[in-house]
């Protein structure tokens, strides 16, 4: 697949079947996100690949919408020392770099945000003083799976603003 067509057809998957991602596969995406771009390539993330079954159900209660971690093959939790001020933005491309990774080898993928840090860091013995935000499960996607209704997308003139804020220019 083309960077192009990957960046267009990547939707969330939330629902999964019950076939585990082999381990050469789980790899080769761990691997891509590694190769995200960071601030001054301090690479600060640390991951958590979650296999066990146990723990994804654990899991996927410590976020409002994480639901989907349940079902996952593998989930990917995303930690950062808290003092770095790029955190957010590194660990959004590691992410991203993963998620892209995944649908080009056919893996379903969706983030979670984790509402309750404190017992995500307890449950899967992440140090308290790392920043833990999000997960991003992974799974082939069940058949059922459709994509979200609210899939759409801001056009280039809702978005974009050529040279200054107020500028009336387009492209
Ligand atoms: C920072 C962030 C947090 C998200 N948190 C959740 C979440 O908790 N649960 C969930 O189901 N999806 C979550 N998502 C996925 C978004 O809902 C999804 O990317 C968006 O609706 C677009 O979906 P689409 O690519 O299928 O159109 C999150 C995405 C981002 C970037």
């Amino acid at each position: 697949m083309d960077v192009l067509k990957a960046i267009n057809t990547k939707r969330a998957v939330r629902q999964f079947t019950d076939q585990p991602v082999p381990p050469e596969v789980l790899d080769k995406i761990l691997e891509s996100a590694l190769r995200a771009q960071s601030s001054k390539n301090t690479q600060p993330w640390q991951l958590v690949a979650v296999r066990e079954r146990e723990t994804l159900v654990a899991l996927s209660k410590l976020g409002d919408y994480m639901g989907h971690v349940a079902g996952a093959s593998v989930c990917v939790a995303f930690a950062a020392p808290s003092d770095q001020p790029w955190i957010y933005f590194d660990l959004g491309q590691c992410a991203a770099y993963l998620q892209l990774a995944a649908h080009e080898l056919g893996v379903g993928s969706c983030i979670g945000a984790i509402y309750h840090p404190a017992e995500a860091k307890a449950l899967l013995h992440v140090p308290q003083e790392m920043s833990l935000l999000a997960v991003v499960s992974l799974g082939y996607p069940a058949p059922t799976h459709r994509p979200a209704v609210m899939g759409g997308r801001k056009r280039l003139t809702d978005a974009v603003h050529w040279e200054t804020w107020d500028s009336r220019e387009v492209s």
